[in-house]
């Protein structure tokens, strides 16, 4: 790509005193939040099209729109300072020095790539909105993730830009970089403040070094990776390529373990031990949900299948392959071991986030199992120390199932949920759910009793001496 017809290149790194963020959700407002708190001297405005989470952003601390461990205190301390929340972008994007590009990028539903390409949309929306609302030189930094080449995009939309007719006298240049997002949710404060990495491309070496100037307020320089654009882009892809695949693999490893006797906490450790392969990302599960690895995978796979890469793409896939097979047969065993019928039994499901520590819900395994639990007939009762009952019902598209499909209800008592359960399924690790009083809980649920523990939080000897039937994921002494 040629940059250079929009580049100038007189803005002093040092000076970035204004920054707009353009998204509000569990990027932008956590890392703006971060960025806030170490760089008090910058005033950061994060904007958004939807008012009501910007409401929320600015109502009460337990009541933000996501939840994120350390967020509360962050911006409680940032918020009015040097921090503000709004739905002007106009303003926000007029006074800006630099502006993050941090808008969901979800997978197209339709037309050419569904199913499977980016859906750009929302990127190409900001983008217009940058070039008419602009001034004088701007930085625009891709945080969203993104396909490759997407700068591209984002230039061309820069550079054909229209004067709105009262600031016909000024000339608008831009510079693009990238700098992709790593966070994780639930550890996103953590992840922000310790980073691995903080990994930035661009032509423009103006432009990077404003952006590793702010880091560098709290970033050690050795961790800070500048590359050029694409490998930036593309690196983020496989990033998190890699880490679902480590998923997978150690998914498919969880079958071997139940076919064989073996115990799939023992071979992860044994495995992981070896200081080439790291213990890290090893726990199997009911296969990895959230809003990022399954579109991000059929991204590069529509990517590298856009190149004629065929077996490259087949490669990815299989990752993916494997996560749905394997969120089937934790509903497959579920119903199995319950005599292969559902009707009139009432199951409780722990957990609905896709991990602890967060209240997203956004291709939480969770989803499709109770789905498929539904469909069997169950009656279910769902508890999330996080997640509200209208999310966990608009998760479940509930109003629009039929009338006899509508056996569902939301408890946040986890011992009254349980009563005359047949099952107990744990699908996310929170905390709270390692230290039940399964002797209670036993006694009031309906026999035979199951609990089917995907995340291997439970002490499995001690429940089976309250014969409580056990099934856990990747346990090869299951009965
Ligand atoms: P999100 O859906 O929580 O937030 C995106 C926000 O952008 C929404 O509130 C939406 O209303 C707003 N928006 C969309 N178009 C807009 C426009 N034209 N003007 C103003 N606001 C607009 O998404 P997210 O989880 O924060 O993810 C954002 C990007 O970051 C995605 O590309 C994602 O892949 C990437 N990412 C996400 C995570 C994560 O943990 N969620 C981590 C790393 C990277
Ligand atoms: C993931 C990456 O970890 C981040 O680096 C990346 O920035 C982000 O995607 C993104 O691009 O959105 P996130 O999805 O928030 O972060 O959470 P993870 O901790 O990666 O967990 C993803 C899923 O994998 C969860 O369902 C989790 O339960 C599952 N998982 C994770 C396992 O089943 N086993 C593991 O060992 C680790």
């Amino acid at each position: 790509m040629s940059t250079s017809k929009l580049q100038i290149k007189n803005i002093d790194p040092l000076k970035i005193s204004n920054i707009c963020c353009i998204g509000a959700g569990y990027v932008g407002g956590p890392t703006m939040a971060v960025l806030a708190n170490y760089c008090p001297n910058i005033k950061i405005n994060v904007v958004d099209i939807n008012s009501e989470r910007i409401d929320k952003w600015n109502g009460e601390l337990n009541e933000l729109p996501i939840f994120e461990p350390g967020l509360d205190l962050i911006i409680k301390s940032v918020r009015k300072r040097n921090l503000f929340f709004s739905t002007d972008l106009r303003g926000s994007i007029k006074s800006a020095d630099m502006i993050f590009i941090s808008v969901n990028t979800p997978i197209k539903t339709k037309g050419i790539g569904a199913g499977q390409a980016s859906d750009l949309s929302w990127v190409e929306s900001s983008a217009r909105q940058i070039s008419k609302f602009a001034k004088g030189h701007t930085i625009v930094v891709e945080k969203s993730t993104l396909p490759v080449k997407t700068a591209e995009i984002i230039q061309s939309i820069l550079g054909s830009y229209e004067d709105l007719d009262d600031e016909k006298t000024e000339k608008k240049t831009f510079s693009v970089i990238s700098n992709p997002e790593f966070l994780a949710e639930g550890t996103a404060i953590e992840n922000l403040k310790f980073p691995d990495r903080v990994l930035i491309g661009g032509e423009d070496q103006f432009a990077v070094d404003a952006l590793k100037n702010i880091y560098l307020n709290w970033v050690k320089e050795e961790k800070i990776i500048t590359t050029n654009l694409w490998s930036s882009e593309l690196s983020k892809l496989i990033a998190n390529a890699f880490l679902a695949q480590r998923i997978s693999s150690i998914n498919a490893v969880s079958m071997i373990c139940e076919s064989t006797g073996a115990n799939i906490k023992e071979v992860s450790k044994a495995v992981g031990t070896d200081s080439r392969i790291g213990d890290k990302f090893l726990d199997s599960g009911p296969g990895f949900g959230g809003s990022c690895f399954k579109k991000d995978i059929l991204n590069l796979v529509y990517i590298c299948r856009s190149f004629s890469l065929n077996e490259v793409a087949d490669y990815w896939e299989g990752v993916l392959l494997i996560n749905d097979w394997q969120q089937e047969r934790v509903y497959k065993t579920i119903v199995k071991k319950l005599y292969g019928n559902l009707n009139e039994k009432k199951i409780l499901i722990l957990g609905f986030a896709f991990k602890a520590n967060t209240n997203d819900t956004r291709n939480s395994p969770s989803i499709d199992i109770c789905n498929n639990l539904i469909k069997e007939g169950a009656s279910l009762v769902i508890n999330d120390p996080k997640v509200s009952e209208k999310e966990v019902f608009h998760s479940l598209n509930i109003y629009n199932l039929k009338k006899e499909q509508k056996n569902i209800t939301f408890e946040k008592d986890i011992v009254q949920a349980a009563n005359k359960a047949d099952a107990i399924v744990i699908l996310t690790d929170w905390e709270q759910y390692k230290n039940l009083n399964w002797e209670q809980i036993y006694k009031i649920m309906r026999k035979p009793a199951w609990v089917f523990d995907t995340r291997r939080v439970l002490s499995i000897e001690t429940l089976k001496e309250l014969k409580l039937n056990v099934w856990q994921l990747g346990n090869g002494s299951n009965d």
